[in-house]
């Protein structure tokens, strides 16, 4: 048998469909294509109303909390995807049924850089799969990248608004303790395979640990969508595995908004 050529096959909801586990329907959005992601369900009102002013509450269902705001003169929606790779994946199905051809990821990370600041904020242009979610998506070799054009366009927004901002590689892990090589856990066990990992990372030049990325940028490209990610640095794993207080994360919040109002408008 000869292969056959792919086309990719696009289920889309009908408009008065209610998707399960994001709990609206594609007419909600307005025609909105373009989707901002915070983890935190409780970070969607903020960020909708920092980036475009006004924010309309669409749904709350499980993890995911939805806003509608306008920026650049486009509609955008903002939706939590929760914590880590599964509830990630199952947010982009569901976008992707309604319409959504962008998605934007604002969450927060450790650095693992000496050069890059808490406050600052991490473009990541690619990340290292220590997920297990991207594996049910594309083979382990397929890269996790993030799409040219928009991640172009949040770094010329980052560029015009002056933030302080690194383009590199982040490192995905499913786990907030073993995985990013933390010992502050309750055993303080860190099993063999990740330990020295950290510095195995910084040799190869990533910029930081955080848990979304890698599933984002390979399940978007597998369902056909354009993925970026802006991350907020709450964390500098060369000084310390603690969260630093709250006014470092409003610090990256108000440079992660301005680099996406900015950014909406170029897509
Ligand atoms: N999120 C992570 O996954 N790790 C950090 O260190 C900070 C935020």
């Amino acid at each position: 048998m000869q292969a056959r050529a792919y086309i990719m096959k696009k289920n889309y909801a009908a408009p008065d469909e209610a998707l399960y586990h994001v709990g609206f329907s594609a007419s909600s959005l307005e025609g909105a294509r373009i989707a901002v992601l915070p983890g935190d369900p409780g970070r969607s009102e903020p960020v909708a109303k920092a980036i475009g002013g006004d924010a309309r509450f669409i749904a709350s269902h499980r993890e995911y909390t939805s806003f509608l705001t306008q920026a650049a003169g486009r509609k955008v929606l903002v939706c939590s995807t929760g914590m880590g790779g599964p509830s990630v994946a199952i947010c982009l199905e569901e976008l992707a049924r309604a319409g959504i051809t962008h998605v934007i990821r604002f969450g927060t990370t450790g650095t693992i850089q000496e050069r890059v600041s808490l406050g600052d904020v991490i473009i990541s242009k690619a990340a290292a799969r220590l997920d297990g979610t991207s594996a049910h998506y594309a083979p382990e070799c397929f890269p996790a990248v993030a799409s040219f054009a928009v991640t172009a366009a949040l770094k010329a927004a980052a560029e015009r608004c002056g933030a302080p901002c690194h383009v590199g590689i982040s490192v995905s892990s499913d786990t907030f303790w073993p995985g990013q090589e933390r010992y502050d856990s309750f055993t303080g066990y860190v099993p063999r395979r990740f330990r020295g990992s950290m510095e195995e990372w910084q040799a190869l030049g990533a910029l930081n640990y955080e848990m979304e990325t890698a599933t984002l940028f390979t399940v978007a490209q597998s369902l056909g969508l354009k993925a970026g990610a802006v991350l907020g640095v709450v964390v500098k794993r060369t000084e310390s595995e603690q969260v630093a207080p709250s006014y470092v994360y409003d610090k990256a919040f108000g440079h992660m908004a301005d680099i996406v109002r900015l950014a909406v408008g170029q897509l």
